[in-house]
């Protein structure tokens, strides 16, 4: 399976490490003391004089990443800030190629080309992977993508990714947020280039009112009356099983859920919502938790709820759906589809809340939680999906 994914150097590589690791369990060696030896290991390749061999830190940061804790993280992080700023092409394809096949690391990707963006910011296709990952980055990753991105001269001015910048910056320390405003400065033009930049606070007031059909930009706040929380479900969904009888369960929550009304995975469910087939290749688990508890977080703009107001005076919210000539159909959260003639409806208007149901979490247990999770990133059997990048004035 490892030997059918991925691009043809990381086909080689991802097959000589599992060799590497077959090797390492035939010794018998605990996970502990290997990561340890890995990390010395990577420690005098970085030092290495006039440059380190790239493939070996390659490999090694594969193998380091198969044990993702605190001290590989940092490793890893540094390990492809080498590879990226390294001039080798190689190196720098490995880097982007972790982005694009690793959910999970993609911030840590990004935030590496964030640092060759500072020394040569000219790869159209890194600008994307940066701009892509900015509903994902955080901390040191957000900072170095953020100033990365204002090294290019092209702007991603379109409303989703403004709101996107703000909503990175916010989650910055105080100290730091200042690369966020820097970033909206050079994209918007709001204020001109020659006045001080504004704070986050001014620029959430401006894209209101520039965006008014938009979700605010602001960060989500959990309901105190809510027993599942981002905080309590986050560590909860790191590490998830993926055992048969896990994905059956999380197949059955799907549709008991109510997903399935909206949502195809496969060939379950309908399309009446996003498909979500490939949904673990596109998003990390962070972002599909968010969805779940705060469906108005991010709006997908293929699927525009609206609230038809008919002549009659009554009103139908839910998505806009196409009806062939002259009709027009709506179909609401509750599952039910209303249809009307053009000629009935006085104002169709767009809403910045999801049709997707808050609280759908609710009613289910954890285990049913976690089950739906594993099923839903699962992506065993699954082709990578054709990507969409984010437009360029
Ligand atoms: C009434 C229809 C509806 C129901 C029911 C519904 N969703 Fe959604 N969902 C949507 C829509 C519409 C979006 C796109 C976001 C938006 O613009 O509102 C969405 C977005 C998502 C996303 C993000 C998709 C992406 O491509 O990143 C995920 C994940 C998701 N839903 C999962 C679920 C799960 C799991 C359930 C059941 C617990 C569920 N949804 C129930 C309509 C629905």
């Amino acid at each position: 399976m490892c030997c059918s994914v991925g691009t043809s150097v990381r086909q080689v590589l991802f097959c000589g490490l599992s060799l590497i690791q077959t090797l390492a369990w035939a010794q018998d060696v605990s996970v502990d003391e290997r990561q340890q030896k890995l990390l010395r290991d990577a420690e005098t390749l970085l030092l290495t004089e006039p440059e380190p061999d790239w493939v070996r830190l390659i490999l090694t940061d594969l193998e380091l990443s198969t044990e993702l804790n605190a001290a590989s993280q940092d490793m890893c992080r540094r390990i492809l800030r080498a590879l990226a700023t390294s001039g080798d092409e190689t190196a720098l394809e490995h880097v982007r190629s972790v982005f694009e096949n690793e959910p999970e690391r993609r911030g840590m990707a990004a935030g590496a080309l964030g640092q060759a963006a500072l020394l040569h910011p000219e790869s159209l296709g890194d600008w994307q992977l940066m701009v892509r990952s900015l509903t994902v980055v955080e901390g040191a990753d957000a900072v170095s993508v953020l100033q990365g991105l204002k090294r290019f001269r092209l702007r991603a001015n379109k409303g989703t990714w403004v709101r996107q910048v703000i909503l990175t910056g916010l989650q910055l320390p105080e100290a730091e947020r200042l690369w966020a405003s820097q970033l909206l400065q050079h994209w918007t033009s709001v204020p001109a280039r020659s006045a001080e930049p504004w704070t986050l606070q001014q620029y959430q007031v401006w894209f209101q009112q520039e965006y008014p059909e938009a979700p605010s930009a602001e960060l989500p706040v959990d309901r105190p009356d809510r027993r599942w929380t981002y905080s309590k479900l986050a560590p909860a969904v790191h590490d998830l099983p993926a055992d048969e009888s896990v994905l059956r369960l999380g197949a059955k929550v799907f549709e008991t859920a109510g997903c399935a009304r909206c949502h195809r995975r496969g060939t379950v469910g309908a399309a009446n919502g996003p498909d979500l087939t490939t949904l673990g290749w596109r998003r990390q688990k962070a972002e599909i938790l968010r969805s779940l508890l705060y469906a108005s977080y991010e709006l997908d703009e293929e699927y525009p709820t609206v609230t038809v107001v008919l002549k009659n005076g009554t009103t139908h919210s839910g998505l806009l759906q196409q009806a062939g000539d002259k009709r027009l159909r709506v179909f609401t959260a509750g599952a039910e589809v209303f249809e009307v003639g053009h000629d009935e409806v006085e104002a169709v208007r767009n809403q910045a809340v999801s049709a997707m149901p808050e609280g759908t979490l609710e009613p289910l247990s954890l285990e049913q939680i976690q089950a739906l999770m594993a099923w839903l990133t699962s992506v065993d059997g699954v082709p990578k999906p054709h990507r969409t990048e984010p437009e360029i004035e």
